[in-house]
């Protein structure tokens, strides 16, 4: 079935593939885990995860490298992201050995799914979390779900490294400081579903959230975190605590930092969109996408170049997706090969 994919021509949509990974947690403990072929559950009516959102995901992804092996990104850093995600609302953590063996065995099961090296395509990986028994007072479910599922997906936007413009909306904010943004739960992305549908009649692909006490910082767009390059070539991204922590952002800053490129962790008030000479998103889904064009209150500041990616965030995410694919050597021991004995 993998094969009647049109790879070249993947979108970011949901295919089927054979099977996901089920995991039970009951009486304390997880189960061995199971494949599954129908991509239903049997759920309660109340259970936690519908009324009050106690749902966490995760998303990575596993690439074919030109050898034909099969090398998955950083999973590690997305198990403990899960872990974090688990404890803020009260859910089990999922422990790493068993978030990664889930991994390896639904991509075995799948192998016909993961893109073919050279057609841009990335097989996407989805951890899923959440409360599954019935609870009606505001509690903890008492058990739990894990899954995980995957599917071979394209770019997020179309065009790839085309630039794409982003806008503020003044009326709406991500997440509060001391709320759940900086972790991954299922309630963040429902909160910007009406926002991005706004940025979108608007003619915008993008929304960019500023910090929703002062609206004075950036924070991040609504899937993907803020990096810039600014006047004096240094690589600058927002520090708040509630962004979520991007995997891609943290691999762009060790890469920036070995090739020289000083990085700046840090507030950044929006007024000095004026003074960047690049822009981009981050993220598992988006990769580095470009944002040349940023609107705020009927204002347009020009944030790169006007075609294509700006040279540096260029050369960033050449240096990362060739590690990802296994065309560039991975000195930082990011990459697991599901084919060949664990390297991180
Ligand atoms: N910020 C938000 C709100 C996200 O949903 C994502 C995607 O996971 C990111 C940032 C990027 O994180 P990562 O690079 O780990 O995929
Ligand atoms: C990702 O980049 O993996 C995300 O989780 C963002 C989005 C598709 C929700």
């Amino acid at each position: 079935m993998g094969r009647q994919i049109d790879w070249e021509n993947l979108g970011f949509n949901y295919i089927q593939t054979d099977c996901f990974i089920k995991y039970v947690w009951q009486n304390g403990a997880w189960s061995q885990g199971e494949l599954l072929t129908e991509p239903y559950l049997n759920l309660h009516i109340a259970a936690t995860a519908l009324h009050y959102g106690q749902s966490a995901f995760e998303g990575l992804k596993a690439f074919h490298g030109k050898d034909g092996d099969i090398r998955v990104f950083r999973p590690l850093q997305n198990a403990r992201r899960m872990a974090r995600t688990a404890r803020r609302i009260c859910m089990p953590e999922v422990p790493e050995d068993m978030f990664v063996d889930a991994i390896e065995r639904v991509i075995q099961a799948n192998r016909d799914y993961v893109p073919p090296y050279g057609t841009g395509g990335a097989l996407y990986i989805r951890p899923l979390l959440f409360g599954s028994s019935p609870q009606i007072g505001v509690s903890p479910a008492e058990e739990y779900i894990f899954l995980v599922m995957v599917l071979p997906v394209g770019p997020y936007y179309k065009g790839g490294l085309q630039p794409v413009r982003a806008v503020v909306l003044e009326d709406y904010d991500r997440a509060a400081p001391q709320g759940v943004g900086n972790v991954k739960v299922a309630g963040n992305y429902a909160a910007s579903l009406e926002p991005h549908a706004k940025a979108h009649e608007q003619g915008f692909a993008v929304e960019l959230y500023l910090d929703s006490k002062e609206h004075t910082y950036i924070e991040e767009f609504g899937t993907s975190n803020f990096v810039a390059i600014n006047g004096q070539d240094r690589f600058i991204t927002p520090t708040s605590s509630s962004i979520l922590p991007s995997i891609t952002n943290d691999s762009l800053q060790h890469i920036a930092q070995d090739m020289d490129i000083p990085v700046e962790k840090r507030p950044i008030p929006f007024d000095e969109v004026s003074t960047l000479k690049e822009a981009g998103a981050c993220g598992t889904a988006v990769v580095l996408t470009p944002v040349n064009e940023i609107v705020r209150n009927g204002r347009s500041y020009r944030v790169g170049p006007e075609q294509g990616c700006g040279e540096k965030l260029e050369v960033l995410y050449e240096n990362v997706t060739g590690i990802q694919h296994g065309d560039k050597p991975d000195p930082y021991g990011w990459i697991l090969n599901v084919d060949s004995a664990r390297t991180s």
